[in-house]
């Protein structure tokens, strides 16, 4: 992510921080028995968290424990990202970094997880002494035979797409845990090759998860006090398992109990359907809350960028979405500087911003990848100062967007589920309301905890954040 974008407020903060956190290897302290220990770093989306849980899953039952400390490791990964070019470099800094730790520590094993295993395999292996184990993300569960490889001398590679894998009967270890709060994984994979995006080929072809394996799983979260769940896809609209839509499955995991808040991420504008919508406004405990990344304002824009729609028909969405939540919390995603991209064609985007009125936004300039379709049928000829300056105006208007969205609560008294203490003072707590803004108020009533719900009176916000008070 362009250090540009962390200085909006987006959903993902919260994310961000949790990589920042495990970054410094803040996680998993306790979890498992065993005599070996992991570290593990997670990078990008949150899938790729959901399947760093999947992972210490596969190594607890091999007898792996997991430790805070690089220093104590005897294992290292790295759940790696491919969508830009910055979280790759970042990455081989990273490994780099280990590389020297490996000179003194020859046992050592280090490995490369996720989308950078499965788009470089070669190139990772290729430089000697830096990687041990290269592991793509439908090959977890060989994991605990590839370590034996590594520690039997030599090096393993584990890149095998799949059609069906959905670990749905894997237990994953809920890592970096707030304890209010976890993902579940319900499909994986994307069929849709948008042309700047490298996911279809490091994540393979979208595959639905088994329905009652997410009710089971969302049940256990509930009965261990979890209270919100996030549905995680590519492209949740298309989930499809058998006769069950993505509508019927939001239908049963919000039918697991009145106080579990159910989110889901990410939609696709061309999918998501009434029947989704209709869904969300008919249970309480579904939020009120869509990231639908619009990538660009241009019609021209998005056809290259085969997305399947235009503006008018994203402007429709949103439409026919306020037309049955008018509340309704929207974030979005979108690139700065996408190939052949006029400066009429970037003002498009910010007046599609104007008009919509997005809460918050991830935003990002086009960084080409290699094997993509735009990488092979277009000029990456925006140069990067330009790039850089529409992404700046991008990220201007959007600061204020979200600063006039926050100062419209003020007010307002919303349900918030208290996640934990705020980051600044740990007189406050922190929780997000409905729509997903983060909210923050003094712990004035001592009897409240994380996990509970209370509504909370607005009585001033940032652009980041509302402030209130427990009413
Ligand atoms: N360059 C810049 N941004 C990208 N994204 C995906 N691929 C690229 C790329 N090549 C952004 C899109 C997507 C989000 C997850 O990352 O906005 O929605
Ligand atoms: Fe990439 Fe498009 Fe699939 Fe999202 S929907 S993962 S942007 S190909």
């Amino acid at each position: 992510m362009s250090q540009l974008t962390q200085k909006v407020f987006n959903p993902q903060t919260l994310l961000d921080k949790t990589m920042d956190e495990s970054r410094q290897g803040s996680a998993y302290e306790g979890l498992g028995t065993g005599k070996k220990r992991a570290y593990v770093e997670t990078y990008g989306c949150q899938m790729n968290f959901s399947d760093t849980e999947i992972v210490a899953s596969v190594l607890a039952d091999s007898g792996f424990g997991f430790t805070k400390n690089e220093k104590e490791a005897d294992l290292v990964l790295l759940n790696t990202c491919s969508i830009r070019e910055n979280a790759e470099s970042q990455i081989w800094k990273r490994l780099e970094y280990f590389k020297s730790i490996k000179k003194r520590n020859p046992g050592l094993m280090v490995g490369v997880l996720g989308c950078m295993a499965e788009r470089l395999k070669k190139k990772l292996l290729d430089e000697s002494g830096l990687v041990d184990l290269v592991v793509g993300p439908d090959a977890y569960r060989t994991l605990p035979v590839l370590i034996e490889e590594v520690e039997s001398g030599q090096r393993a590679v584990n890149v095998l797409l799949s059609r069906e894998e959905t670990y749905a009967d894997l237990a994953p270890v809920r890592l970096n845990t707030n304890g209010v709060s976890a993902f579940i994984t319900i499909m994986r994979g994307c069929d849709n090759m948008c042309s700047f995006c490298v996911v279809p080929f490091t994540r393979g072809r979208e595959r639905s998860r088994d329905p009652e394996s997410i009710v089971r799983e969302a049940t256990d979260l509930y009965q261990n006090g979890y209270r919100e769940v996030t549905l995680l896809g590519q492209n949740v609209d298309s989930y499809k398992y058998e006769s069950v839509s993505f509508a019927g499955l939001l239908e049963k995991v919000a039918l697991v109990a009145s106080d579990l808040r159910v989110r889901f991420s990410t939609s696709h504008p061309k999918d998501i359907t009434e029947d989704v919508v209709e869904t969300m406004a008919r249970y309480e405990n579904i939020c009120n809350f869509i990231h639908l990344p619009v990538q660009s304002g241009s019609s021209r824009i998005l056809e290259m960028m085969n997305r399947g729609y235009s503006r008018e028909w994203y402007l429709e969405k949103i439409k026919m979405i306020r037309g049955f939540i008018p509340n309704i919390g929207l974030s979005t995603d979108i690139i700065a500087g996408f190939c052949s991209e006029t400066e009429d064609e970037h003002r498009q985007t910010l007046s599609l911003m104007e008009e919509v009125k997005f809460d918050s936004a991830f935003m990002f300039f086009y960084s080409q990848r290699p094997g993509t379709l735009a990488a092979r049928k277009y000029s990456d000829d925006v140069p990067e100062e330009i790039k850089k300056r529409r992404l700046a105006e991008i990220i201007e208007l959007q600061n204020r967007l979200s600063r006039e969205s926050n100062q419209n609560d003020v007010g307002k008294t919303f349900k918030v589920l208290i996640e934990g203490d705020s980051k600044r003072s740990k007189n406050d707590f922190c929780g997000r309301n409905d729509q997903n803004k983060m909210v923050v108020f003094p712990k004035d009533d001592l009897s409240l905890q994380p996990g509970d719900y209370v509504s909370v009176y607005i009585t001033s916000s940032t652009g980041a954040t509302l402030i209130g008070q427990a009413v």
